[in-house]
């Protein structure tokens, strides 16, 4: 008789604390998430237009691992229907995806909607919603139209008219079933990353200028974008609008770098979130005192980050329905010593603020491969909980949504590292939500499927699924951590001993 005491014993504890600890809120969503240029191909079939991306991968072989490229890439384009079977064997709730703006308006412009190109996208919505699946659609993963570049590309104030012209096109198309819109996936890396590196395209190097003007045309493009969509469409469709913002996690180095490790919150975060969440608007004052000082420093008579003008600040503050965080990786940092030589932001240090990035020794790379790009990707499962944390007490509790998280390797079915970074960044995020009192309410695996991982090609794997490129069909294959996440998904909790 003595084994139903443990039971009872446990009952009285209330032994299912163990898995209600564990338990994601009620009604909490989980997605996977990919993107037009990373899993379309189809680059110039119909009257699609040419991005940046075609255009830089064609030209500039020599800065992608093997000269790859995403003309073909996982051919969602064609697979589509395939894409939507293996999104609802995981049991997803939503699936993230992007629409390429040159394919959905050929010329960039608002003038002329391509009819192929709108075809795709409602078969893929409809696809989706005829399985239970909600879209959560991004209007800008990074390929912008060429013909667009050609003017000047994100560096041009009126790209902010146009596109809020496209996300008009979009809204209108797709909006009587799209609820959750995305506008401008990761600005930090289209400005940046683009700019100070050249790694990416449009493949322009110019630190001084490019990532400023970049950084404040994209506020204002988002800006414009959610007005749109707020003053026309809202009403009728009732959906929720926010911009994607990639964080990495700063931490102190020492104990005595706490001030320059804020600030380099400030520089990533605050850069891409102040002027739409925080109560005053406008660029985050620590950052905008330091640029101009160095600007003053540089020779230049005003600030190389642009100021805002008031109508500007009125127009982006509040241009949010969500806060959306893609989270992978954190750094630590310090100032720099007299003479160190600092590496660009955003792959090596800060020179902006004077300061050296790097990782603390206990936290272990991916599983990608050591000369890949990918290295990036050290992992620190903490930092999600901190960033958010930060987020929260800098511009309030507002709903939170991870729209991308993953890890990446170097293949195979057996992923255990993947599972493994997932299952420590859910419970990071379990920790957010009821210790910390954060409301977050989805959460986003990148990625459904390998893809074109950018200047990595096709070596590094971010997918629940695998993809066989050498195989014309582009068969899709479930990892290990398909089946772990499709059982989080059914159980809404995590197994934890
Ligand atoms: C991007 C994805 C990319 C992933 C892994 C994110 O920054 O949004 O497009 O594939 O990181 O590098």
């Amino acid at each position: 008789m003595v084994w139903y005491q443990p039971l009872v014993f446990s009952a009285l504890l209330g032994v299912s604390w163990c898995t209600e600890d564990w338990t994601f809120p009620p009604g909490f969503k989980f997605g996977a998430a990919s993107s037009s240029y990373q899993v379309e191909g189809a680059w110039n079939v119909s009257d699609k237009g040419e991005s940046i991306w075609d255009r830089f991968t064609h030209t500039r072989p020599e800065k992608i691992l093997n000269g790859d490229n995403g003309d073909v890439a996982c051919d969602s384009y064609h697979l589509w229907q395939e894409d939507i079977d293996n999104i609802a064997d995981l049991g997803l709730h939503y699936y993230r995806f992007s629409i390429s703006w040159p394919r959905l308006l050929p010329t960039g412009f608002a003038n002329k909607i391509s009819e192929d190109g709108a075809r795709y996208y409602n078969n893929l919505i409809d696809g989706l919603l005829e399985k239970g699946i909600e879209p959560m659609v991004s209007l800008y993963h990074w390929d912008l139209p060429q013909t667009l570049q050609d003017l000047g590309g994100w560096t041009n104030p009126l790209i902010a008219d146009w596109f809020a012209d496209y996300a008009r096109v979009a809204y209108s198309l797709f909006g009587d079933r799209v609820k959750m819109w995305l506008t401008i996936n990761e600005p930090m890396i289209v400005c940046d990353s683009a700019y100070n590196t050249a790694i990416i395209a449009p493949g322009i190097l110019n630190s001084d200028h490019g990532a400023f003007l970049c950084n404040k045309h994209v506020l204002l493009a988002h800006a414009k974008a959610y007005r749109v969509y707020e003053e026309e469409f809202r009403a009728q469709y009732q959906g929720e609008i926010s911009i994607a913002n990639q964080l990495i996690w700063y931490e102190a180095w020492t104990e005595d770098d706490e001030d320059i490790a804020e600030l380099a919150v400030q520089y990533i975060a605050g850069r891409y979130s102040h002027a739409i969440y925080s109560e005053e608007g406008g660029w985050p004052p620590a950052i905008e005192k330091i640029i101009d000082e160095n600007s003053k420093k540089k020779g230049y008579a005003t600030s190389l980050l642009p100021a805002f003008t008031q109508e500007e600040i009125e127009l982006i503050k509040g241009t949010y329905d969500y806060y959306a965080m893609n989270y992978y990786t954190s750094r630590v940092v310090r100032a720099a010593r007299e003479g160190e030589q600092l590496i660009a932001f955003p792959i090596g240090d800060i020179p902006d603020l004077n300061a050296v990035v790097g990782v603390r020794p206990e936290w272990p790379a991916s599983d990608a491969s050591p000369e890949s790009s990918a290295t990036f990707f050290y992992i620190y499962p903490e930092g999600i909980r901190r960033q958010l944390v930060w987020l929260k007490n800098n511009y309030g509790n507002l709903k939170f949504a991870i729209t991308e998280n993953g890890a990446p390797d170097v293949g195979g079915l057996n992923d255990q590292g993947r599972i493994d970074y997932y299952q420590k960044h859910l419970k990071q995020l379990l920790l957010a939500i009821k210790e910390d009192g954060i409301n977050l309410t989805h959460f986003t695996a990148w990625t459904l499927m390998d893809n074109f991982e950018w200047t990595d090609g096709y070596r590094s794997k971010f997918g629940l699924y695998e993809v066989d490129f050498n195989d014309p069909l582009r068969t899709r294959t479930p990892r290990n951590s398909a089946r772990f996440y499709a059982n989080i998904i059914k159980n809404n909790a995590l197994d934890v001993e």
